[in-house]
């Protein structure tokens, strides 16, 4: 088969000839039809992503590890998780028996292979436990997961959806209650935050880290004691940053409460949460039952 071959951390990845998977015990190959290159993917196969071990131990190995392609009876799915050193940018793949949720009829993979990013935006309810009426600030909503998340945040229920980005007219597009530029100075930022909190701020989706979540942490500590909403953060990305400088008030007197993407989240719940965004793209779809 015809694969993108990555030879060494760091390198590209060439098209080439790779022989083609056979599964073992318990495992499906699949026909591959789209694949999504995520940041995520880029960069595992530079090499500044923890998951990159486990690619150097398997070179030549291909990367991408979810996609959308059809089983051996035809069904299409959307897949995850091949076994290395197969992955998604190959005219096969190879992976667990039961890693996978039919795609609805109509929905053309190309399509399908980007919803997949959206689940990143179900762990407000998965993480962070959101219910329908709260507000959601979606940190790095003018990204391909960012956008997703404010619409995903939406379909879950939002009582509001404030969006933050640096480009305003991209902002403006998303369809938010509120949008904050980000690129501006710190205290301004600051301002922003609070400008836009209203009631406060439930969930954070959190896609950038970095300076504009630092700011946002130190914006929500009270001026005075006060007992106030506890704001559930979900640490998901880090596109400004891998690091922030984080005050010890900010988690005693601000009621923040972090969490990491991946908490509440296992095979199954990946597929259930894949499943309900595969079905909101229905016409007629309900609200969320999920
Ligand atoms: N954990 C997961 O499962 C998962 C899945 C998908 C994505 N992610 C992570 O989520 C992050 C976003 O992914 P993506 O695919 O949406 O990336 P993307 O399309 O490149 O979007 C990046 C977002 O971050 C903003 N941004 C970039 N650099 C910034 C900076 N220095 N300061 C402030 N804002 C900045 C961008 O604003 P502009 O529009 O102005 O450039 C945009 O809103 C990445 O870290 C990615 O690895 C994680």
């Amino acid at each position: 088969m015809k694969a993108a071959v990555l030879h060494e951390i760091g390198g590209v990845p060439r098209y080439e000839d790779f022989p083609d998977p056979v599964a073992g015990d318990g495992e499906v190959v699949i026909d591959v039809r789209a694949v999504a290159v995520e940041t995520v993917d880029k960069r595992i196969a530079a090499g500044t992503h923890y998951a990159s071990r486990n690619y150097t131990a398997q070179l030549p190995a291909i990367p991408a590890f979810d996609g959308v392609g059809t089983l051996p009876d035809g069904t299409l799915v959307g897949f995850g998780n091949p076994r290395l050193p197969y992955g998604a940018l190959a005219e096969k793949t190879v992976v667990p028996e039961g890693s996978y949720v039919p795609v609805a009829e109509g929905i053309d993979p190309a399509t399908a292979t980007v919803l997949g990013t959206a689940i990143t935006a179900m762990s407000a309810r998965t993480a962070a436990g959101f219910v329908p009426g709260e507000t959601v600030l979606v940190q790095g909503a003018t990204g391909v997961a960012g956008r997703l998340a404010v619409k995903v945040s939406r379909l879950l229920g939002a009582g509001r959806v404030v969006a933050t980005g640096r480009d305003d007219d991209r902002l403006r597009s998303l369809g938010a209650d509120a949008v904050i530029n980000t690129a501006v100075l710190d205290d301004v930022l600051a301002q922003a935050y609070l400008d836009a909190k209203g009631d406060g701020y439930d969930v954070v989706l959190d896609y950038l880290w970095g300076r504009p979540t630092e700011i946002l942490l130190r914006s929500l500590v009270p001026k005075t004691f006060a007992f106030p909403k506890p704001t559930r953060l979900v640490q998901i990305g880090e596109s400004a940053g891998a690091g922030l400088d984080l005050a010890a008030e900010s988690l005693r007197t601000s009621g923040v409460e972090i969490y990491g993407a991946a908490r509440g989240l296992d095979p199954r719940s990946m597929n259930e949460a894949y499943g309900q965004i595969v079905a909101w793209t229905q016409p007629g779809s309900s609200p969320s039952t999920w």
